[in-house]
């Protein structure tokens, strides 16, 4: 196909501009996926896939009450086939895959046990394969990949749990276990792990030391670093350690973690002086004859449709009659960083309670996408060239091999 030919889209239910049918020698990078890539892979006749970008989408235009409109193909994109391979473990709804995709990283394996999340991995990854449950998965199956990452279930660390916390022997986040042992099979270069930071004084800090053991004896150097959505674009409080474990000493791992240069995120301005600075979570936006929403929004958690009282009512909008609704799963998702309506299903879920409590779960379980995508882009920058480097090592001696 030439460049500067017309492609045609069609809209999705969930708001996303997929290919549409009759070009049958076009697929997406992922069929039928949502427009992420701003580019196309084009089937030519013999079989061969060439990746185009695309530069632009026209004006929307209805066929048989469907929206579409044309997606304009730009040149053949700059084919630089080496990319850093992301096996991502406890995947859910896929905050570190989509961060690290943005970073130019790609996923190339995903292990999920809930059949929600699942689904929603399997809609904008349908061409990834999937395990369900890591305590079942072999060492030998995951494909190659220099970043092994995934953020393990935090329920029995969270201080958002009421009463006592099992830590690390919780059968929830006690899958760190699984996820060590097969680290310790595979020894990938790079291993990116990510919790509430309440797993720092779970047990009074024994947790997380078992967890930096488990890390060094496999052979790897530790950084971590307590990070805030906050401070990533998104109006939501939410703190997370992110642990780096590299190969080859804690200097790699620290130098994603830590800028030696200016901060390249925002910060707030220290006050020393003046007036006493106004708590976000205090300050409103929107039309008070209409409604109004706090700032900055309290940490989202993994929570059900009917709130408990506990947390998801801090998180609120409130109507100036005194009437006070919680967010909306679409709004969850904007706290978040993802796409809107990344989380709604394929099949429809008749039952509104039902599917409105699986997002919100989901969500308050993610990652937040802008600060996946900001230790993509470290890792990127600091460890691509060595990632890339041990890639095409590792392809010369598998041909070597084979030859
Ligand atoms: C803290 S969440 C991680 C969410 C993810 N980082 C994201 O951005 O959506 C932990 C995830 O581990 C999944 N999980 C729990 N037990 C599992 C198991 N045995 N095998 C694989 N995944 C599991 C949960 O369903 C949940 O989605």
């Amino acid at each position: 196909m030439e460049a500067n030919s017309k492609l045609v889209f069609r809209k999705t239910r969930t708001g996303e501009w997929v290919a549409f049918g009759p070009l049958a020698e076009m697929t997406w990078p992922n069929v039928n996926g949502p427009l992420r890539r701003e580019s196309v892979d084009i089937v030519k006749k013999d079989g061969t896939i060439v990746e185009h970008k695309l530069t632009g989408l026209g004006r929307p235009f209805d066929v048989d009450g469907v929206e579409c409109c044309y997606g304009y193909l730009g040149p053949e994109a700059e084919t630089d086939s080496q990319t850093i391979r992301v096996a991502s473990f406890f995947a859910g709804i896929g905050g570190f895959d989509l961060g690290f995709e943005r970073a130019g990283m790609e996923s190339v394996w995903q292990c999920e046990l809930k059949p929600f999340c699942a689904d929603i991995l399997e809609q904008h990854w349908p061409n990834v394969p999937r395990a369900t449950d890591i305590r079942k998965v072999n060492a030998d199956d995951i494909p190659e990949a220099e970043i092994w990452a995934g953020g393990f279930p935090c329920q029995d660390v969270s201080l958002a749990r009421m009463g006592p916390r099992s830590g690390l022997r919780g059968k929830q986040s006690g899958l760190f276990y699984d996820f060590a042992e097969l680290i310790g099979e595979r020894r990938p270069p790079v291993v990116i792990l990510e919790n509430v930071a309440a797993l720092l004084s779970s047990h009074s800090g024994r947790d997380f030391a078992i967890v930096l053991r488990a890390l060094a004896e496999r052979g790897y150097g530790v950084a971590w670093r307590v990070l805030d959505s906050r401070y990533f674009g998104i109006p939501q409080s939410r703190s997370r350690v992110f642990i780096v474990g590299s190969l080859g000493g804690p200097a790699r791992a620290g130098s994603v973690l830590f800028e030696s240069e200016c901060g390249d995120r925002d910060s707030e301005k220290g006050e020393t002086n003046g007036p006493k600075p106004v708590s976000p979570f205090a300050v409103s936006v929107g039309n008070p004859q209409q409604g109004f929403v706090k700032k900055l929004a309290h940490c989202l958690y993994a929570e059900s449709a009917r709130h408990t009282g506990t947390d998801w009512s801090r998180n609120y909008v409130s109507y100036p009659e005194g009437r006070v609704r919680r967010l909306t799963p679409l709004e969850t998702e904007r706290l978040q960083g993802f796409p809107d309506n990344w989380t709604m299903p394929k099949e429809e879920i008749e039952n509104v309670n039902t599917l409105d409590s699986a997002r919100y779960h989901a969500c308050g379980n993610a990652v937040s996408v802008p600060v996946a995508e900001w230790l993509g882009k470290r890792v990127v920058d600091k460890l691509g060239p060595w990632l890339l480097e041990r890639q095409g090592a590792q392809g010369r001696n598998e041909t070597a091999k084979s030859s």
